[in-house]
Formats: structure tokens, C-alpha cells, sequence
């Protein structure tokens, strides 16, 4: 594919679906190629946005305000960065031969709901997963967690970042996991999946990336693995390498070409997957990059934003990493608009040290704002470098 020259009649565009923190980064790998970039949010100013040729605020949910767009800008490219979107609107405009869909449409749809990826990935293609089962009523999730067994986990089908999922211990404690899902699911959709909690040691994220090599054919490749700490379904802080053995590290990558060759097209995917000694279990994917690659900005050569970039414009790419690195979450502490950041200064004396300031218009206290980010020999100095980085950032209010 040629590369065109922004603003020009020639032009290379990619519209990216959602304008958060990641998408953000994307945009700014594309411009570097010398791609125009449309960046499109359901509010004003997101991070992604600020740094795009161009912005547009619509309800992504919406098929046809979302189609009306397509037809409008005329991308060559559409690349979700976000779940929430018209899959079926998005499934006609890649039939309808108006712009490719990143991976593909059919990815889009699939990860969107937990119940078509789990299907996927465990029953055809047989992947290792917590046992699970799905139900659309208060009666039906009693007997779901009944089968399944305590301690296990009940999540909207349609969700992400934890919202909406419990850890329930007990029978008495369904009704409230029930309440909650129904409360926090992203559309009004009754229905959640149970999954019985996995033993495991660790969780990685195995970034795995489908780009086009010499001769047009499809070539998977995997990054080394990402380790991370999650807090109430959320990522706080994530490193990487993550060490794991050799036949744990073969099943992974085994794991995440399966289900990445399964889901098609090109781009970064973000395999979450589960281990204990040479056991692994598959989790959830994301078909772009994840949160918890932020960490690639400061250890590989390509972060993953960029590796996404050329997967999508079939240029080729290279995963390796290049140094020990840590990431480490800024969360917005308060709840105001127009926050200001102190201590950046403090947080940027801590040898290997970066900071990424988001830029979102909207604080609040659990909301993600910033990462710090660190380098080190090994992993431990990494992690205390971006801990105490992150630490050293403190938002304060607007007036200040
Ligand atoms: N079946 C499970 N067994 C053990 N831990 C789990 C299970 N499901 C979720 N978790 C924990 O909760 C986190 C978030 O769950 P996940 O399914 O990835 O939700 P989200 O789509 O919101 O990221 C996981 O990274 C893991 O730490
Ligand atoms: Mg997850």
C-alpha cells in the first residue's frame, strides 16, 4: 500500500474508533508514517484527539451515525480502540467494501461480548480456560455458581475494565454480583458470564502481533511477556519481561497464534492469559493494544502502538525487547475537570525514569490520567522506579 501525503487528495487515513490513552499513542506512530488520522470519541478533547487531524464526537453505539461518519471521512482504515462500538454497523461497511476493519469486523464483534470469544476459544478451538457458563437471570446465575463452584467470578458479558465483575465466595453473595453486573454492564444486555477462579501464579499479557511478511503472507509474532498486577479488575502497574519457564512460555505463544490466527486480519493483539508452573490458561484477548503494554513505550525498540501501526499498514515489524521496563499507573485521585499535575519535576529525577500525562479533560479519583514509566538492569528496580515515579505525581485541583 502507498503511503499518501496528509491533507492531500492521496492521503492515507485511519479512523480510530475511541481517542483514549492508547488510541493516542497509535495517532501519533501513524503520523510519524505520514498517515492522516481522524480520531472519534463519544466526548470532546480526549487524549487522542488533541493530537489528531481531525476530531469528531459521536455515540459510536450509534450504526448509523457511526456509518454516516465512514461515509464522510472516507478512511481507508478503521481501527477500534475501544469495545463499545456498532459491530454490525461495522460488519456492512467492511462488506460494503467502504473501509477495512482492523483486525477485521468479525474480531470487533467477537471480543466485544465475553460470550462469543469464550466460545471461540474454548469450545472450537478447545484452548485451556476457567470453566464457565453464562445466565440471564438472578435463578439461572444461582444455578450457574452452583455447577461452577466458589470462589468464582461473574462478569456482563458486555464489559471491560472490571466494571460490573465480582469475586463471589459464597451463595449468599450472588444476588449482590447479580445487582452489580446488571448496574456497571455496558448496555442493557441481562446477561453475565460465571467463571470459576483460575489457581494461578501469575497473569501475562502475551502481545502478539499478525503483519504482512516479504512475500504477502500473514506472519505472527510474539513479544516477550508482559506481567501485571490488577486491583478491582484494573491494571495498576505491569512489567516486562514477566520470566516464566520455557514450556510455559511455548504454551503461550501456542495459545495466543491459535486464538489470534482464529480472530484474522492485522494489527497488535493483547492475549491475557493465566500461568502456574508450566500450566497456562487463556483468558481474554483484546484486538489492539492493551493497557498494560504501556510499558512497551520505554522497553521495546517498537512499542506496541507502533507495532500496531505498521501491522495495519502492512509494513513489517520487529518485537524484541530492549531493556527491563515498568509501568506504573497515575490515577486522577480527585474528582474535578482541569486538574494540574504536581511533582512531575520530582517524579523525572528518578534515574530511567518518563512520565505520559493523558491529557483527559475529566478527573476522577480511580480514573487513569497518567503512567510512569521505567527503565532498569532487572525487573524489581524497574517496578520501585515506576512505583515511586508514579507516587511523586500528585493532581491537584484546578484553581491551584
Ligand atoms: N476466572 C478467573 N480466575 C482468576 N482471576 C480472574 C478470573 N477472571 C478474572 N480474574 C482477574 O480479574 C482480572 C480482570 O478480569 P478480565 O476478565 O480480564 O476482565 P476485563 O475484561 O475487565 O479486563 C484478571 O486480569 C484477573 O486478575
Ligand atoms: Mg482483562
Amino acid at each position: 500500500m502507498l503511503i499518501g501525503t496528509p491533507l492531500a487528495a492521496n492521503a492515507t487515513r485511519v479512523m480510530l474508533l475511541g481517542a483514549g490513552e492508547l488510541g493516542k499513542e497509535v495517532i501519533i506512530a501513524l503520523q510519524r508514517l505520514g498517515v492522516e488520522t481522524i480520531a472519534v470519541d463519544r466526548y470532546p478533547n480526549a487524549p487522542g484527539q488533541q493530537v489528531a487531524h481531525r476530531a469528531h464526537v459521536i455515540d459510536m453505539t450509534d450504526g448509523a451515525a457511526l456509518r454516516a461518519l465512514v461515509e464522510a471521512e472516507r478512511p481507508a482504515l478503521i481501527v477500534p480502540e475501544i469495545e463499545a462500538i456498532a459491530t454490525d454497523a461495522l460488519l456492512a461497511i467492511e462488506a460494503d467494501g467502504l473501509a477495512e476493519v482492523i483486525p477485521t469486523a468479525r474480531a470487533a464483534q467477537l471480543t466485544m461480548n465475553r460470550e462469543g470469544i469464550r466460545r471461540l476459544a474454548a469450545e472450537e478451538l478447545g484452548l485451556p480456560t476457567s470453566r464457565y457458563a453464562f445466565a440471564s437471570s438472578l435463578d439461572e446465575l444461582r444455578a450457574a455458581a452452583a455447577d461452577i463452584g466458589f470462589p468464582c467470578f461473574v462478569k456482563p458479558v458486555m464489559s471491560s475494565s472490571g466494571k460490573g465483575q465480582s469475586r463471589v465466595t459464597d451463595a449468599g453473595d450472588i444476588e449482590r454480583a447479580w445487582q452489580y453486573a446488571q448496574d456497571a454492564g455496558r448496555v442493557r444486555e441481562a446477561r453475565v458470564i460465571v467463571e470459576a477462579q483460575v489457581p494461578f501464579e501469575y497473569e501475562i499479557t502475551l502481545l502478539t502481533v499478525r503483519s504482512r511478511g516479504v512475500y504477502g503472507a500473514i506472519e505472527t509474532a510474539f513479544c516477550e511477556p508482559i506481567g501485571h498486577r490488577q486491583v478491582q479488575g484494573d491494571y495498576v502497574e505491569s512489567w516486562q519481561p514477566q520470566p516464566m519457564g520455557e514450556a510455559a512460555f511455548a504454551r503461550a505463544r501456542d495459545i495466543a497464534g491459535r486464538i489470534t490466527a482464529a480472530l484474522g486480519g492485522r494489527g497488535i493483539f493483547g492475549v491475557e492469559l493465566f500461568v502456574r508452573g508450566d500450566e497456562v490458561w487463556f483468558s481474554e484477548v483484546s484486538p489492539r493494544p492493551h493497557d498494560t503494554g504501556l510499558v512497551t513505550l520505554v522497553s521495546q525498540r517498537l512499542s506496541e502502538f507502533e507495532l500496531h501501526a505498521r501491522a495495519i499498514l502492512g509494513l513489517p515489524v520487529e518485537v524484541d525487547l530492549q531493556t527491563p521496563a515498568a509501568s506504573a499507573v497515575i490515577y486522577g485521585q480527585i474528582e474535578a475537570a482541569g486538574i494540574a499535575f504536581a511533582g512531575v519535576d520530582e517524579a523525572l529525577r528518578i534515574p530511567g525514569t518518563d512520565i505520559r500525562l493523558f491529557g483527559k479533560p475529566q478527573a476522577f479519583p480511580r480514573r487513569r490520567m497518567g503512567v510512569a514509566l521505567a527503565r532498569a538492569d532487572d525487573i524489581e528496580l524497574a517496578r520501585q522506579r515506576a512505583r515511586d515515579a508514579a507516587a511523586r505525581v500528585r493532581p491537584v485541583g484546578p484553581g491551584a
